[in-house]
């Protein structure tokens, strides 16, 4: 039995969530697992209303669960980015989630807006470290507001944190089948990013099979644009992971379509579209809920339901494959429209094998 903590959060979170949710129960019913979801209300309103944002009691309940579906978190009315630190880093943080596992696919090439891309061509898998590097929220802010005002925050890398990083890289890419991670970091500018480069060369030689590539962040943002075919795994520190991840969510169609993996092998893990909350989407029933149905997918897969997993892979390509999804954009379809095809879909496959 699996069990599920579903914070809907902001804005479209809510309304993707319930999609998501939907095809978890198809699946479900056809692959024969069970689950149990308790639903939390932690998001920008309920901080709103009650100060809360991620108490420590909860995050230890947390533990107690096999994985976290979150929608998305952010509100406008509050003040730059303490939601999702508050929420998103906390649980990132509280629970080291030290993985952050970004696929990046391109379902159908008339969704990418490169030239002359195939969907083979965009088919890549970014870990981005998720417990340092710029994140590490140490440092501090002094003299604040007068012009001599030193504001501080440390880029933290761990020799255990980096490798872990690299490792995780490594072992999946063999697992994936793959023939190469590339390194992204800023070495040359960035002195403490050497580490990153040791600690690469060292892991790599436990995995004489696996090509080992370079690139620094700044050409890594230019390739992906250009050639993205010569990626295949890609590490990096967490900061330049978040950027060159919503360049790979750009190529693959869309921020409608991206998900995001926040794991600690073997404890509870977080699973997320990495779109936002959207605020003016909110309620309309326009937003993409494909990203949030992603992010079902990859849970299923790390909770080990591999037949489930399959089946909404497969769906989605069928829908992709027959042009059944007209456009990622938020409004071409209408949310739920999309979370009953994708059922419908899943149904389908299953009458045939039955
Ligand atoms: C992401 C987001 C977050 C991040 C924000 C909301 C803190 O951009 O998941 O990529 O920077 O990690
Ligand atoms: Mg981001």
């Amino acid at each position: 039995m699996h069990r599920i903590a579903v914070f809907p959060g902001d804005g479209i979170g809510p309304e993707v969530v319930r999609e998501g949710l939907k095809v978890l129960r198809t699946v479900s019913e056809v692959a024969g697992f069970k689950y149990e979801l308790e639903e939390f209300p932690h998001s920008s309103e309920h901080y709103l209303a009650t100060d809360v944002l991620l108490p420590p009691d909860l995050l230890q309940r947390l533990r107690d669960f096999s994985a976290i579906y979150l929608g998305a978190i952010g509100d406008p009315r509050l003040p730059v980015g303490l939601v999702e630190r508050g929420i998103i880093l906390g649980m990132r943080f509280g629970l080291d989630l030290y993985i952050n596992l970004r696929p990046v696919k391109l379902y159908s090439e008339k969704f990418c807006p490169l030239k002359n891309k195939k969907a083979e061509d965009v088919d890549m898998v970014i870990i981005r470290e998720n417990t340092e590097g710029a994140y590490s929220q140490v440092g501090g802010i002094l003299r604040k507001g007068t012009p001599e005002e030193v504001s501080v925050t440390n880029m933290i890398n761990t020799r255990a944190g980096v490798e872990r990083a690299i490792r995780y890289a490594f072992e999946l890419c063999r697992k994936q089948k793959r023939g190469k991670v590339t390194l992204v970091d800023k070495a040359n500018a960035i002195q403490a990013h050497d580490l990153w480069t040791r600690a690469f060369a060292e892991v790599g030689e436990e995995y004489p099979e696996i090509e080992k590539d370079h690139a620094y962040v700044d050409a890594a943002c230019m390739w992906m644009i250009k050639s993205p075919e010569w990626f295949e795994v890609i590490v990096t520190p967490n900061l330049f992971g978040d950027i060159i991840t919503d360049i790979g969510a750009m190529i693959q169609g869309g921020m409608g379509v991206a998900a995001s993996a926040n794991i600690h092998p073997g404890r509870v893990s977080m699973f997320e579209p990495i779109h936002g909350s959207a605020p003016k989407y909110k309620g309309k029933n326009v937003a993409n809920p494909i990203a949030a149905i992603v992010a079902i997918q990859m849970m299923l897969d790390y909770l080990g339901e591999d037949e489930a997993a399959a089946l909404i892979d497969a769906a989605l390509n069928r829908l992709f494959q027959t042009d059944r999804i007209r456009s990622l954009s938020a409004g071409a379809h209408k949310t739920d429209e999309i979370g009953a095809m994708v059922v419908d879909e899943v149904r389908k496959s299953a009458d045939s094998v039955a």
